[in-house]
């Protein structure tokens, strides 16, 4: 298929999509969506800021700094929504975990681009939120910058190609945010490197950040043009669409279709002394602002989160949280308390932790939403790392998947209630954080990891 021709079927199939999904789309929309764009100009430092989580004088004065200048260069009204996510799996593994994708979220599957040495899945919602973009090397022994950075980590070695790479932001003028963000000391892959890496050629692509090993890409679209990625050979794969339409049909037979929702947010795990950069490196990258920090003491850790400033409901465009240790490895058998995102960090590597999904407010057959999803998923087979946690009373519930053994990437699904405005709770955090740090696979490795140094 050519270029334009994919273009189109692509304008086409968000026709199809939203007319064959008016009634379930819609309906939810008009209830729960709380979108709407704010007024332009300078406003990136009006937000209040929530949080206990004590910052450094240097963080509190570059995050002004850096917030004015972004405002007054134009960059914050020039770069809108996360367009799109992007990761990776490992050989043969796509097709599964799309299948997967679709029984335990919303996304469906769009269409394939075949390059030389990868098949890059393109999954959908619908226009109003961030596809997903799943690529798979078709020859294990594929070398790259994506894999290099899985490499040098225990764990994150023993899936060399799974991981993720980070969000594609749409932006009104690509060309000016490129020349402002390299004044600015942010360094991009030529188009030749975009083109070695197989990665879409219509995509400005950061090198991987420092601190959470991600990139930022860039796509210029109008809200109205259809989202379309210059890569390869577009095509229908027979064996992509049966996985998806098999795990629609058991989600639509266990009644959970409806009320699993697009991307709340996503959280990176990263090292303690990594947490301010990282925030004010993705805010340099983006058009977010600083909601705030919070300290979970019990597990020795903080939640970190930014939204939009263009949207305020996240699954327009999902929050970015940063999860980071407080103290460094090296100092935490001083402490009495674990340190599971040290762990983790250390032995993935700064990556991606989770993607959490929002689930539809309200009840079915008397069990709430969360907990109808959840269970009807595990009689599917998947696992959670803990019960659901958190209450009506308390605003929301939570809950952790295992890591899919695809993409290692666990799967939250958050229920809010009653319009509840709140991000979370500090005891659902430490008990998400915890069931984390005690992940089978975390353990099983880290017990082999130490047995092979024992002297
Ligand atoms: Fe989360």
């Amino acid at each position: 298929m050519t270029h334009s021709r994919y273009a189109e079927e692509s304008r086409r199939y968000d026709a199809d999509k939203l007319s064959v999904w008016y009634g379930i789309c819609f309906n939810f929309r008009d209830k729960t969506y709380r979108e709407h764009t704010m007024p332009t100009g300078s406003h990136s430092l009006s937000f209040p800021v929530q949080g206990d989580k004590e910052n450094s004088s240097f963080f509190t004065e570059y995050l002004n700094k850096l917030l004015e200048e972004r405002d007054s260069l134009g960059l914050s009204d020039m770069i809108h929504e996360i367009d799109a996510m992007m990761l990776t799996v490992e050989p043969g593994n796509s097709v599964e975990y799309i299948e997967e994708l679709c029984l335990m979220s919303p996304y469906h599957y769009l269409v394939t681009l075949e390059s030389e040495s990868h098949w890059t899945h393109v999954l959908r919602i619908d226009m109003t939120a961030p596809d997903l973009i799943i690529r798979e090397v078709k020859n294990d022994d594929t070398k790259g910058i994506f894999r290099s950075l899985n490499e040098v980590f225990p764990i994150g070695s023993s899936k060399p190609h799974s991981r993720y790479m980070g969000e594609i932001l749409r932006v009104t003028n690509r060309h000016d945010v490129v020349k402002l963000q390299q004044r600015r000391g942010i360094l991009f892959f030529s188009q030749d490197d975009i083109g070695k890496l197989e990665l879409p050629g219509n995509l400005a692509i950061t090198k991987p950040s420092p601190y959470t090993h991600n990139v930022v890409a860039y796509l210029e679209r109008k809200p109205e043009e259809p989202r379309v990625y210059a890569l390869g050979v577009s095509s229908i794969r027979n064996d992509a669409r049966q996985a998806c339409e098999r795990a629609k049909q058991r989600q639509q037979a266990l009644a959970i279709a409806e009320l699993i929702l697009p991307v709340d947010h996503l959280a990176t795990r990263i090292y303690s002394q990594n947490r301010e950069v990282a925030i004010l490196e993705w805010l340099s990258l983006s058009s977010y602002y600083y909601w705030g920090s919070f300290d979970i003491v019990d597990q020795n850790s903080s939640t970190n989160v930014t939204k939009s400033i263009h949207y305020a409901d996240e699954l327009r465009s999902p929050a970015k949280v940063f999860t980071a240790n407080n103290t460094p490895y090296f100092v935490n058998h001083f402490k009495i308390f674990p340190s599971p995102t040290e762990n983790f960090v250390r032995n993935y590597g700064p990556r991606l932790h989770h993607i959490a999904l929002a689930v539809k407010d309200g009840n079915r057959q008397g069990i709430e939403n969360i907990d109808f999803v959840v269970d009807a998923i595990r009689e599917q087979g998947k696992s959670f790392l803990l019960d659901v946690i958190g209450s009506k009373d308390e605003g929301l519930k939570q809950i952790f998947s295992s890591a899919s053994e695809h993409s290692s990437l666990i799967i939250e699904y958050v229920q809010r209630f009653g319009g509840f405005q709140g991000f979370f709770t500090k005891d659902n955090v430490a008990e998400l954080t915890h069931a984390a740090g005690i992940e089978e696979e975390l353990l099983r490795m880290q017990t082999e990891a130490q047995k092979a140094v024992r002297v």
